[in-house]
């Protein structure tokens, strides 16, 4: 079967299971062992290998999912993000990271690079020009995050492409807030696509894993970082992963619209001061968004009027938990200030344009009256504390 001619729930279904040969079930059996006998001296079986039966095949899935030839699962996000970047860098080198990043890829940059002799710049802005001027002879890789986490900004999947491949860079993306269902950066050109398998891969927030997807020759690269660093995410949650990843398409469809009509109806509300969602005709990136995503995602972000106290917001939810993580059937919310970029300076974390009255909402499946009514019922409450007696 051929990738390109099958529909996202079928590649979700069908794609890269271990068959199983002797009873015919219709879910890949677990192979839970480290230890496997030689068959031929080429074939070394262990998980720090990445290439137990398991994960041999769910890396089949991930590599169809994404439009790539190979793939590689890790123990988490970080794992493969990191495993990628050190795999293309080596000292002297220089990267271009986009401004608007994942906390943790931020800090990442920040606090192992230079110890490696590895410079980086942060870019200004997310356009291509603001990458093409941080450009510098040594520049091996462009780092793009695309929706971003927490703005939800747009970079151009294919902008990005066509400058790197001008400058014999490779192009590097964390696809983790559109998914695979939402976006396929490798259409576009984009070399290698990270994931954090944790978010709507794994979609029930119970597993922590990572993908890398590229060509099979970045990807033999890779690999060959991978077994030293030794982040290959164990068979029992492999196994999980496989499942959860076949019900991937149903979940963000549902998702992405809950996200669309949460968007409408925070940007009608007098008491939200800015909503940030690429579906919005009003984002100033939903042009580009409409003409390289599939959906917009389940993500959004807004700001509250200030004499909304957030906390007490938080405090007020009945059925949308306060919660780190993102992406699951559940909807959540956070504020980035205090979790997910708390490891950013307030300085850089002004000049991104995250607030401290900004919230970051993961939609979840639950019926969008039911999420509505909640937010509602929790600015109702939070209101009536703060008016004068
Ligand atoms: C966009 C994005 N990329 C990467 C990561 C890191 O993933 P993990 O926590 O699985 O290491 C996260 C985690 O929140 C994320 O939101």
């Amino acid at each position: 079967m051929s990738n390109t001619e099958k529909g996202i729930n079928t590649i979700c279904t069908h794609f890269g299971g271990v068959e199983d040969t002797k009873f015919k079930g219709a879910v890949s059996p677990l192979y839970m062992t480290t230890s496997y006998a030689f068959e031929d001296v080429d074939v070394k079986r262990y998980p720090r290998y990445f290439n137990t039966p398991n994960q041999e095949a769910l890396c089949k899935k991930i590599a169809a999912l994404e439009h790539s030839e190979a793939a590689l699962i890790f123990g988490s996000g970080m794992a493969a993000i990191s495993t990628a970047l050190m795999t293309f860098l080596q000292a002297g080198d220089h990267i271009v990271l986009q401004q608007t990043l994942y906390g943790g890829t931020y800090n990442f940059a920040v606090s192992q690079f230079e110890k490696f002799g590895i410079s980086y710049s942060f870019t200004t802005g997310w356009k291509v020009e603001d990458f093409e001027r941080e450009i510098q002879n040594n520049t091996k890789v462009i780092y793009i995050e695309t929706p971003s986490n927490p703005l939800l900004t747009v970079t151009d999947l294919k902008g990005i492409a066509d400058l790197a491949k001008k400058h014999g860079i490779l192009s590097m993306i964390d696809n983790t807030f559109a998914s695979p269902v939402n976006q396929n950066p490798a259409d576009f050109g984009i070399d290698v696509i990270c994931h954090s398998a944790t978010k709507y891969m794994g979609g029930h927030s119970d597993i922590c894993a990572g993908t890398v997807s590229s060509s099979q020759e970045n990807v033999d690269k890779i690999f060959s970082t991978a077994i030293c660093f030794g982040g290959s995410l164990s068979d029992y949650t492999v196994w999980l992963l496989e499942r959860s990843i076949k019900t991937m398409g149903l979940r963000v469809k549902a998702q992405n619209e809950n996200a669309m009509e949460m968007a409408n109806y925070l940007a009608a509300n007098n008491d939200v001061e800015k909503v940030f969602y690429p579906g919005l005709k009003s984002h100033p990136d939903h042009e580009l968004a409409k003409s390289q995503m599939n959906g917009f995602g389940g993500m959004l972000s807004f700001e509250l009027n200030p004499e909304i106290d957030v906390s007490e917001f938080f405090k007020q939810l009945k059925l949308i938990k306060p919660s780190m993580s993102l992406a699951g059937i559940e909807s959540t919310v956070l504020s980035p200030t205090k979790t997910s970029h708390a490891l950013m300076s307030p300085e850089d974390r002004e000049k991104q344009g995250i607030k401290d009255s900004l919230i970051r909402f993961s939609l979840g499946i639950e019926e969008i009256k039911d999420l509505i009514e909640d937010i509602e019922q929790a600015i109702v409450k939070v209101k009536s504390m703060t008016v004068p007696a």
